[in-house]
């Protein structure tokens, strides 16, 4: 049984993982936190303690600092902690550092969200191909388990996949994975994650439709879909990590992400960018700083974090999943409801940063008990859904189902460009 873990990042997702982590730790162990500022790690454990979440008191719960892209500085952490499980919720940037590091140690590696090299956005599909799964090979011959995007989504929405294959269709054609925020912060203008990352979602969209890779203008396709429990929320085409291995492992015809943003969001969006303040390429200033514009617009927005206390409003996401079973078409919504307040009440968070943090101690559970330690890399999709998906609803993160949900059409989508 593994046991002992790493929680690398302290931001509002490593916020939510040191929180569950803590409520199961007769079964995980020793928890350490560790950032590039370790303050971060300590107000995390003091919100832990607080809120009374630490199950075992004789195990251990404490903070180090680290930059995780000095590979032998992780090495030294990971051997001095005896973490068996690296739960990765850094920025993306670190992936392929703190995978080297697990590695080299024989640690189990997770992560939540797709590599990205700083000079380059929205690089050519599929994107695992470019980075993570370079490693495959080495994974399977160390026998490390490296499990891809284990939030939720990607993460939880690659298992619905799973599970619809499994127990819900004998072919499926569309899979279109919905994400609405229905919830309220109160401040001008704010991302529920890190903006940078956020918006270097928003520059080009790549969608798996008919069997091929196509490109589309950001914001360009609308749907307005009528959701359980929020109701009817407009919902935009938009590229995302998880498509780039559904489009792989699930024999689907179209999988495509669609994104949820109300029109204040969208207008002020479209001036920050068009005004290149969402842009990653530096700008030299008067005095001769080089400085990328999006450093300085994250300085500027709120911390995702921040937004916790009195954000009201649910988050619902799920999958408008078509295909047949026994000759007769099907239709399901496969879908979670995630309440703000719920989540501030229970751990001090707010439902973007709960819903991302969840899925990986779920995870690191079922490779603790030794369920998902496949001893390989893997995206979600690949590992038995049902353990997880039923680990999830007795973690806080209910899966509920539609059968022959409201229709979702989109319309005709044609590519710009296609690869
Ligand atoms: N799959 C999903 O559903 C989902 C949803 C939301 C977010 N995410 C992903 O989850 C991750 C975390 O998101 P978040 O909202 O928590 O972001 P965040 O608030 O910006 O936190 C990121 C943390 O990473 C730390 N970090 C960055 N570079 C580091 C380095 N070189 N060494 C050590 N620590 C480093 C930062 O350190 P310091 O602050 O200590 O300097 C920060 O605490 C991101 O990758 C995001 O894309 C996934």
């Amino acid at each position: 049984m593994k046991k002992n873990v790493l929680i690398i990042g302290a931001g509002g997702v490593g916020h939510v993982v040191a929180h569950k982590c803590a409520m199961h730790n007769d079964v995980l162990g020793d928890i350490c936190i560790a950032s590039r500022t370790q303050k971060k790690c300590d107000t995390i454990i003091e919100s832990v303690l607080r809120k009374n979440n630490l199950k075992d008191s004789s195990k251990k719960l404490y903070s180090r600092r680290v930059d995780a892209m000095d590979i032998p500085s992780l090495i030294n952490l990971i051997k001095e902690t005896q973490s068996e499980i690296v739960i990765n919720v850094g920025q993306p940037y670190i992936n392929m550092s703190v995978l080297e590091a697990c590695i080299e140690t024989g640690a189990v590696y997770m992560d939540t969200a797709i590599h990205e090299d700083p000079d380059k956005v929205c690089e050519n599909p599929p994107w695992y191909g470019n980075y993570e799964w370079k490693r495959k090979q080495r994974c399977e011959e160390n026998g490390i388990t490296a499990i891809l995007g284990i939030g939720f989504d990607p993460g939880v929405v690659n298992s619905w996949c799973a599970l619809a294959k499994d127990e819900y269709f004998d072919t499926i054609d569309t899979i279109d994975i919905l994400d609405v925020n229905a919830g309220s912060h109160g401040r001008y203008f704010a991302t529920n994650f890190d903006p940078e990352i956020n918006f270097r979602e928003f520059k080009k969209v790549w969608t798996w439709n008919n069997r091929q890779w196509m490109l589309q203008k950001v914001h360009s396709i609308r749907v307005d879909y009528d959701f359980p429990v929020v109701g009817t929320q407009p919902v935009y085409l938009t590229g995302h990590d998880e498509l780039h291995s559904l489009s792989k492992n699930i024999d689907a015809n179209s999988v495509r992400f669609w994104m949820g943003f109300g029109d204040h969001y969208l207008n002020v969006f479209s001036v920050l960018s068009n005004i290149g303040l969402t842009s990653e390429v530096p700008v030299k200033i008067a005095n001769g700083v080089e400085i990328a514009p999006i450093k300085v617009l994250k300085a500027l927005l709120p911390d995702p974090a921040s937004l916790a206390p009195g954000y009201t409003g649910k988050t619902c996401i799920g999958n408008f999943i078509k295909g047949t079973k026994d000759n007769q078409e099907r239709s399901v919504f496969i879908y979670n409801i995630c309440d703000h307040a719920e989540c501030y009440e229970e751990l001090e968070s707010q439902a973007i940063s709960y819903t991302a943090g969840v899925p990986p101690v779920a995870a690191a559970i079922l490779v603790a008990r030794g369920d998902w330690d496949v001893k390989q890399m893997v995206n979600v999709e690949e590992l038995p859904a049902r353990p997880f998906v039923d680990l999830l609803d007795q973690m806080g993160l209910l899966t509920e189902i539609i059968e022959s949900p409201a229709s979702f059409t989109p319309p005709v989508i044609e590519s710009l460009e296609s690869v």
